[in-house]
């Protein structure tokens, strides 16, 4: 599998760096994509270049800014020309109440989500074809029901959820596109909630825990080397979603 190459959006930290990691171990090339973690993305690079040496790249672009996933896909493109998974990780996350939105939160929290995976794969594509590549978009059990505080989030999700099945059989027999739908893995940065709140998140997962990064990579490798698998999205949330 040495000859492999991935690119993971937002994959300097956190899942996306596991991601990234995992991609690595099992013999990928990997293009860790980054938007403001740049020193986190270096010394990811650096580690996984000494392991293995020109095994990791960098790039960067914001995902909600159209111009730049224009440029981000045109320089992929120029240096990829065969690309055999593209993990569309990268996500932005906040609460946007309703009767407050403000356009630049639609345009960040859509294009992040949904916009910047749409272009992206869609600017890929030659090189994702000459491959016979695939596409992993990274989406939430929030897609299927809407999380409180959060409608532009889990419609955006939710779109992402469709463009997986939508360009799944756009691309078919040639790209597959999956995706892996995460419960509650890690807490956005800063919001960790009170002990009473996880608990109460816990009773609902039947797998009585927090999931962790590494169970987001095990999924997406796996659906990355499934090659009779295309269309679907696979929930990895200790069984949360099938609990009311
Ligand atoms: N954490 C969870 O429990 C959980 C639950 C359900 C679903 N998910 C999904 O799993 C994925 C990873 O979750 P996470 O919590 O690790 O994500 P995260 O930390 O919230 O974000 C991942 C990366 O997205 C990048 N990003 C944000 N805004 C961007 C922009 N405008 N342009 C380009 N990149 C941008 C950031 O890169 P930089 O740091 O370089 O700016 C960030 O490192 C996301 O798609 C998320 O929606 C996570």
């Amino acid at each position: 599998m040495s000859d492999r190459t991935a690119i993971v959006t937002g994959g300097a930290t956190r899942i996306g760096r596991a991601i990234s990691t995992a991609l690595h171990e099992a013999g990928y090339r990997v293009w860790v994509h980054y938007r403001s973690s740049k020193d986190a993305a270096r010394e990811l690079t650096r580690a996984l270049n000494r392991s293995r040496a020109q095994s990791a790249e960098l790039c960067t672009g914001d995902l909600a800014v159209f111009d730049d996933v224009e440029r981000l896909a045109e320089q992929l493109l120029q240096a990829i020309p065969r690309l055999d998974l593209l993990v569309n990780n990268a996500s932005t996350f906040y609460r946007t109440r309703l009767g407050e939105v403000t356009r630049a939160q639609w345009d960040e929290v859509m294009g992040v989500n949904l916009g910047g995976p749409f272009f992206l794969t869609q600017g890929l594509l030659p090189s994702l074809e000459r491959a016979k590549g695939s596409v992993v978009n990274v989406t939430d059990i929030h897609a299927e029901r809407p999380l409180g505080g959060y409608p532009i989030y889990s419609m955006a999700k939710a779109g992402l959820a469709m463009m997986t099945r939508a360009l799944a059989r756009e691309l078919a027999p040639g790209v597959r596109v999956n995706a892996v739908a995460p419960g509650a893995i890690l807490w956005p940065v800063g919001e960790e909630p009170s002990e009473s709140v996880q608990q109460r998140i816990l009773e609902r997962i039947p797998m009585g825990r927090f999931g962790e990064p590494q169970d987001i990579a095990r999924a997406v490798l796996y659906l990355a080397e499934a090659q009779y698998v295309t269309g679907q999205s696979l929930s990895v949330d200790g069984g949360r979603s099938i609990k009311s």
